[in-house]
């Protein structure tokens, strides 16, 4: 299964690989471009049959699609600067265990397929999950045609360069029904697993989570010449904010970053006249996620005030909690053994879809924990463990 594993593995690493390592695989680039035409490929080459929905999500079917169908998957695309797992590794996983069920000459009694769900990681467009939202109706696609790029670019001009059609997004029934249960196979992103000496997890919970934009507005000037006081600096109630994000995420047993950031005019010499800052933050519960986003916005209110600045907080994406279904999750641990039960902070289409359909997840373990990064890594023996289990839960569901 090793070589297998690394034979349509390796193929893959160079799609999308910036010369420093880290991946820049986001919606409808060219290099997502590329993971489909790799991803058309791998399904031909195996007979499966390609299909492309209305939300640019990628299907693989083996045998006539849905309903019913025994789904697998995750998704293509990555982080800016990402790793080589989060996400390909599920997709590889899925083609590897049903070639594996193949050549054990298992005969599914439901359809099962493949799939990659589009922009995940919402690096390109902002929101997180967004193909698997607008298959369940999740996010409205009039939003969704409006979002934009860094450059300005909507998500239906990409869509259209990509030759993709805009004005199909949207929930879809066809292929939502066609679904009866997805298991989602992902690298752990955490240590949990190396720490309990396991190569295969099951998740139990995710985290709600969400992101927020900060708008931080005063007034452009002269670097050199405008006296303090004269001055609206909206990068001073910004570093406020980060700092508050830090201590709230500290009192309140969650997660803040402020990862991403935009300075206009981004001049070394010249006060900004805006700050736009985002806000992931994620917690055990709802209410402290609440608490934890109240606390920041109220101390952005007062710095800016202070300041005789502005911000204005939007929320682009929010990921309520989401339980795995315990009967599900048992009945993959009756045929996997005893595997580790993890909680994750970390969000995935699964998550989106378990409000919909039977949903599990499977992790495999990451010995160093690092996600989102170059260094992000699985060990080859560990992938193909992952597979292995796949291919068990698979069979346990489409033939029983
Ligand atoms: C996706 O991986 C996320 O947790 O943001
Ligand atoms: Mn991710
Ligand atoms: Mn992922």
């Amino acid at each position: 299964m090793i070589d297998r594993f690394q034979a349509l593995w390796r193929p893959l690493l160079d799609i999308g690989r910036a010369p420093g390592g880290g991946y820049a695989r986001h919606g409808w680039n060219d290099a997502d471009l590329a993971c489909r035409e790799w991803f058309a490929e791998r399904a031909a080459e195996r007979g499966m049959t390609l299909d492309q929905d209305r939300n640019g999500n990628l299907w693989a079917w083996w045998g006539e699609p849905g309903p019913d169908a025994v789904v697998t998957g995750s998704h293509l695309d990555s982080v800016p600067n990402g790793g080589a797992y989060d996400g390909p590794l599920g997709v590889v996983s899925g083609f590897l265990a049903a070639d594996a069920l193949r050549d054990r000459g298992v005969r599914p009694a439901r359809p099962v397929a493949v799939t990659a769900f589009c922009e995940e990681e919402g690096a390109r467009f902002g929101v997180a999950c967004l193909g698997s939202r607008l298959l369940t109706g999740v996010l409205h696609p009039n939003r969704a045609r409006a979002l934009t790029d860094p450059d300005g670019v909507t998500l239906a001009a990409a869509m259209r360069g990509a030759g993709a059609d805009p004005d199909a997004l949207g929930r879809d029934e066809d292929t939502l029904s066609r679904i009866g249960v997805f298991v989602e196979l992902h690298i752990e992103q955490g240590r949990a697993l190396t720490h309990l000496d396991a190569p295969v997890g099951l998740a139990s919970t995710i985290w709600p989570h969400g992101r927020w934009r900060f708008d931080f507005t005063g007034e452009a000037n002269h670097a050199g010449t405008t006296r303090l006081a004269d001055r609206r600096d909206p990068m001073l109630a910004f570093a406020r904010t980060v700092l508050a994000a830090r201590t709230a995420a500290g009192e309140t047993g969650g997660l803040a970053t402020v990862g991403r950031v935009a300075v206009e005019p981004n001049g070394t010499n010249a006060i900004p006249s805006r700050v736009r800052a985002w806000l992931d933050a994620r917690a055990a519960d709802g209410a402290t996620l609440d608490r934890l986003v109240a606390a920041v916005a109220a101390e952005a209110d007062e710095a800016a005030r202070e300041d005789g600045t502005g911000v204005e907080v939007v929320a682009e994406s929010l990921s309520p909690v989401v339980q795995f279904g315990a009967a599900l999750r048992d009945r993959l641990a009756g045929v996997l053994g005893p595997v580790p039960v993890l909680a994750t902070g970390a969000g995935h289409d699964a998550g989106i879809l378990s409000g919909f359909v039977p949903t599990a997840m499977l992790f495999v373990r990451n010995p160093t924990g690092v996600s989102h990064a170059p260094a992000e890594h699985a060990p080859d023996e560990d992938c193909a463990a992952g597979v292995a289990a796949l291919a068990t839960v698979l069979e346990e569901l489409a033939c029983r």
